[in-house]
């Protein structure tokens, strides 16, 4: 009985949410251990549509849920959320929703940063969310950001949110004429703590108690390992460590209980915003992809762009996160295509090679080289067992497990909850 690590292995958006709902019963808790509200992640049940952003998506299943330490938290963002799903009968309270008190605040400043950074930058532009992230870490990091038991003592707040403050505005005044409210922020912090402090738990001592020990826990990564700060394609990243050595880490816990790592992998590629994409498609295909994966991003609407499945990237997810599974989603977005092409090696100058290079220049210009396969012009959503899948699906399915040298072990065939094969026991 060991615990699961899920991440997401290329550049996000691979079904993390899906895979996590349909794995999470077989656990006790389901514990979030990065990033922030940039995250979607879809849970699809019959007609009713979940994306969460910021909680764990074992709340679907009523799970004890848990945000780590290296989580930044838009507590305004948090309530609304926690809102909408209790709109939507979703039990959400003190007693199966655990903050840790040591996690960052994500305030609103954070967002008009990162916009108007995003802004300036124009054609440099990482094509972030907008949502703040980056600039929160970057205060986290700096030691001058908020913790969530700086919402503990307001005369503690009231300090340390003056010094936030007042240093964003040494630098906003340079740029702009517009500053940051500190009344104004700290009314709005003294508005909300008294709904966010109970969730709040010391998480050494709660992850360490006797009763919490022994639970079969679950960690859900969000982004994807290509936006990882220092293994993705940087600077077109995020601002956190999304490989799952994180989930130790956030939850201060022995790195030996992430347990197996399971990578989840679309039948293809796709990346919102800029940087570097070896397969991407601009042409009708991508287009096509795009439309029958209703590639959309989940938090901003913006389209995704899309590409065909490249195991090179994938080989680099494996070894930098230590993936023992791959989930292996949106298979059934291939289901009308006639050829259907999966990238084995680059070629770089004169060169083959079959390792991402790291410099984006280099990334820039390396070309994908393809093995193509016949698509089985069949429907695979409804399809339970691998055996009945048609045999040119289950040829393009060898084909990426040879190519990558890690077992498959659950197909995702469509959207909804029970859209999955399930190859191998793996909880
Ligand atoms: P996450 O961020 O990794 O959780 O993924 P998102 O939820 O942002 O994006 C995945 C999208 O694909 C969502 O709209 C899901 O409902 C959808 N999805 C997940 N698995 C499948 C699948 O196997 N087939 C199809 N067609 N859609 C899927
Ligand atoms: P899930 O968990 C896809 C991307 C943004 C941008 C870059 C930096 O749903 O897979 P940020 O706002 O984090 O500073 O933006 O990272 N990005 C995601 N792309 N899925 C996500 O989350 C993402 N979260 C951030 O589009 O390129
Ligand atoms: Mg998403």
């Amino acid at each position: 009985m060991k615990n699961l690590t899920i991440v997401g292995a290329q550049w996000g958006d691979e079904g993390k949410g899906k895979i996590v709902d349909h794995l999470c019963g077989k656990f006790d808790a389901v514990l979030r251990f990065q990033g922030g509200h940039n995250a979607g992640h879809t849970i699809v049940i019959g007609k009713e549509k979940f994306i969460l952003s910021i909680l764990p998506s074992g709340l679907i299943r009523n799970k004890l849920c848990i945000i780590g330490s290296s989580v930044v938290i838009d507590p305004i963002h948090l309530l609304n959320e926690i809102n909408l799903l209790k709109k939507k009968k979703i039990n959400i309270s003190t007693n199966n929703l655990k903050i840790a008190n040591n996690a960052s605040i994500l305030l609103p400043f954070h967002s008009l940063i990162d916009k108007a950074r995003e802004k300036e930058l124009s054609k440099k532009k990482i094509g972030t969310t907008g949502r703040g992230i980056g600039p929160c870490y970057e205060d986290k990091i700096a030691r001058r950001g908020l913790k969530i038991y700086d919402l503990e003592d307001t005369n503690t707040l009231k300090t340390r949110l003056n010094n936030l403050i007042n240093f964003h505005n040494i630098f906003l005044k340079s740029v702009s004429q517009k500053k940051i409210s500190f009344k104004k922020t700290f009314k709005l912090l003294l508005s909300i703590r008294k709904k966010i402090l109970p969730f709040s738990v010391n998480i050494n001592e709660f992850v360490n108690s006797k009763l919490f020990f022994k639970k079969k826990l679950l960690f859900e990564g969000a982004q994807g390992l290509m936006l990882d700060i220092d293994h993705g394609t940087f600077p077109f990243v995020t601002s956190s460590n999304t490989i799952p050595a994180t989930a130790a880490s956030s939850l201060g816990l022995k790195p030996s209980k992430i347990g197996h790592i399971l990578g989840i992998m679309k039948a293809y590629t796709t990346r919102v915003g800029e940087g570097p994409f070896p397969t991407e498609l601009k042409s009708k295909i991508g287009l096509e992809l795009a439309k029958n994966g209703h590639e959309f991003g989940s938090v901003t609407g913006r389209p995704r762009r899309c590409g065909w499945f490249d195991a090179v990237q994938c080989k680099k997810a494996i070894n930098i996160a230590g993936i023992d599974f791959i989930a292996l989603t949106k298979i059934d977005v291939l289901d009308n295509f006639e050829e259907i092409k999966i990238c084995y090696k680059y070629k770089m100058g004169k060169k083959n090679i079959d390792f991402m290079p790291s410099s984006n220049k280099d990334l820039n210009n390396v070309k994908p080289l393809y093995k193509t396969l016949k698509g089985w012009c069949e429907k695979t959503t409804g399809i339970k067992n691998k055996r009945n899948l048609p045999k040119k699906a289950q040829k393009f399915i060898k084909v990426i497990e040879a190519l990558l040298n890690v077992p498959i072990v659950y197909l995702s065939n469509g959207p909804e909850r029970n859209d999955i094969i399930n190859l191998k026991r793996i909880t």
